[in-house]
Parts: structure tokens; sequence; C-alpha cells
């Protein structure tokens, strides 16, 4: 509504590029679960062990629940409060996109697990603790409307750095020359997830910029104090599902990675000194060939201050001079 007017939406008129070359990334990007042939990976999944299937399968419980809080919950909570309406358009394609990838996971199960081995997977990620943990905080804090700009935090935490003790596996995977249709919906869903961080950390700046620099140091300390309360249990979740296999440390490391990449997202210093070369040659591989979208970032809206979301490439988390922690 304005001026007691309701106001229909202008695409000729965009006061934000950022909203239009967003939404022309995102509609360009479209995909769906249906069209990638998961069957052609069972050859590939009968030469792997119960242990390691029993990742493959926990994993993506584990990431259909985060979707699944993207797709019911994020998004809605953050289109609340918009600053255009072409923000409300790119939220809504993205909330649609989280509804594929929660969906994805079930094209990948159906394909590969039996029906008592889906059951179960279900039932592991809807009462899992650390699991549960950090969805009904984030769920929380989804819900609270009194503090927009965490919210955006929670979003991008999620995107940017909770995903990828999942995404660890496919990408290992696909390092190997393994289960790579599994591995390229995940491509799929990490390229979005890479729009979707770098988006919503944008409107956070935007927002961040217009608080008093008392309330900025309160607000970081406060992120910070969440980073290290979701990585606190995300090093127990990886723990937990990934000692079985012997992959816990690997894992680790790469999560600390992406928590950077998240905080960069934001505009933030990075929290931890692992960079692009800590991490498992094998899945850096997979992620090089999913993720060129800082560049596109750094392409658009000429003119208009992108702060620390411009520009960004590998050699950004290149911090071994700057080690924090
Ligand atoms: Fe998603
Ligand atoms: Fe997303």
């Amino acid at each position: 509504m304005e001026n007691g007017n309701y106001k229909a939406i202008n695409w000729n008129q965009v006061s934000d590029e950022i909203d239009k070359a967003t939404w022309e990334k995102l509609t360009e990007q479209f995909w769906l679960d249906t069209r990638i042939p998961v069957s052609n990976d069972m050859d590939d999944w009968r030469t792997l062990d119960d242990d390691h299937k029993w990742v493959v399968g926990h994993v993506f419980g584990g990431l259909t629940l985060l979707d699944t809080l993207q797709s019911q919950d994020g998004m809605a909570a953050l289109r609340r409060d918009v600053r255009t309406q072409h923000e409300t358009a790119v939220l809504n394609n993205i909330q649609f996109m989280e509804s594929v990838h929660a969906k994805s996971y079930s094209t990948i199960f159906e394909t590969l697990n039996t029906p008592d081995e889906i059951d179960e997977i279900f039932d592991w990620s809807d009462s899992e603790d650390l699991l549960q943990n950090k969805a009904k905080r984030i769920y929380t804090l989804y819900h609270d409307d009194e503090n927009p700009l965490k919210k955006k935090i929670s979003s991008v935490f999620l995107e940017t750095f909770l995903f990828y003790s999942g995404f660890y596996t496919p990408l290992y995977y696909l390092g190997h020359n393994k289960l790579n249709n599994v591995a390229e919906i995940i491509k799929l869903i990490l390229r979005d997830e890479s729009v979707h961080g770098t988006y919503i950390g944008y409107k956070f700046q935007l927002g961040m910029k217009e608080l008093t620099e008392n309330e900025q140091q309160s607000l970081k300390d406060w992120m910070y104090d969440f980073l290290y309360y979701l990585y606190d249990n995300e090093e127990k979740y990886t723990h937990l599902v990934y000692d079985r296999v012997g992959w816990s440390d690997d894992v680790l490391k790469f999560i600390r990675y992406n928590a950077n990449k998240a905080l960069m997202n934001l505009g933030q210093e990075p929290l931890f000194p692992d960079t692009a070369e800590d991490v498992n040659p094998v899945v850096m591989n997979g992620i090089s060939t999913s993720t060129s979208n800082h560049d596109f970032f750094s392409q658009v809206g000429n003119g208009y201050l992108l702060g620390n979301v411009e520009a960004m490439n590998d050699s950004d988390y290149d911090i071994g001079g700057k080690k924090k922690n």
C-alpha cells in the first residue's frame, strides 16, 4: 500500500538494479529435479558399503530439513521486511526454488533407497537433536519480526554455511567420478544457494549501514556469537554423521571455509584461518564448476555500492595473512 492505494509492480522503474539482475539470473538458471536421470547412478551406488550409503542418505535427510525451513518459513519471514516490490518478486522466486530443492532429495531417495530406508531417514531428520537444534533456533529467529537484520543473518548462515556439511558428500563423490547425476542435482542447488546467500547478504548490508555505530557493533557481536553457537553444533553434527567413514576432519575444514564465506556475504571479516587451500582439492574441484555467481554480482549494478560483496573470487578467501582464532 502507498498513500492508501495498492501499488502495481513496475519493472520499468527499478530502484535497485541488483533486484532486477538477481531476478534475471535466478530465472535463467531455473531447473527441475525430474529432468536429471538419477537412476544412472545405481551402478555406483551398489559399490558403496553400508556406512557410506548411510552417510549419503542422512546428509540428504538433513539438507531436506533445511530446505524445508527455507521454503516454509525463511523467505516468508524475509518478505515481511523488503525494501522494494522487486525484492518481494525475487524472494517469491527463491521460495519456490527452495521447494524444488527440498523435493529433489526425495527424488534421489526414491531412486537409491528402499521405502523402509526412506522412512528411517525422515524419522531421523525429524528427531535428531543436533539437526533440530539449528532448525529450531533459526525458525525462532525467522518468526521474530522485531529483528529483521537477525533474520537475514540467519538466512545467510543457513545458505552459505549450514548446507555445506551436507554438500561435502556429493562433491566428494563427484570428485571421484561417482554418483554424477546425484551430484548434478546438488550442483544446481549449490548454484542457487550461492545467489541466495549473496543477494540476502547484500540486502543485509544495506540495512546494516542505516544503523548507528553502537547498533552495528552490538549486531556484529551477536552475529559472531551466533556463528560460534552454530559452529559448535555443526562440529558435533559432523562427528555424528561422518565419524563412521573417517571424513570428519575434512568436512570441518570445509565448513569453516564456508562459514568465512557467509561472513563475507554479510560484509564481515572472516573468523577461521581455513582457506580454499586447506579444503580437500577433490571437493574444491566439484565446487569450482558450480559457482561462478560471485563474478556475476561484481559485474551488475554499475554505480551501486555492494560493499564487501563486490568482486568476490577465490583469491578473496586467501586470508592466511590475517589469521584470527
Ligand atoms: Fe535451497
Ligand atoms: Fe536458498
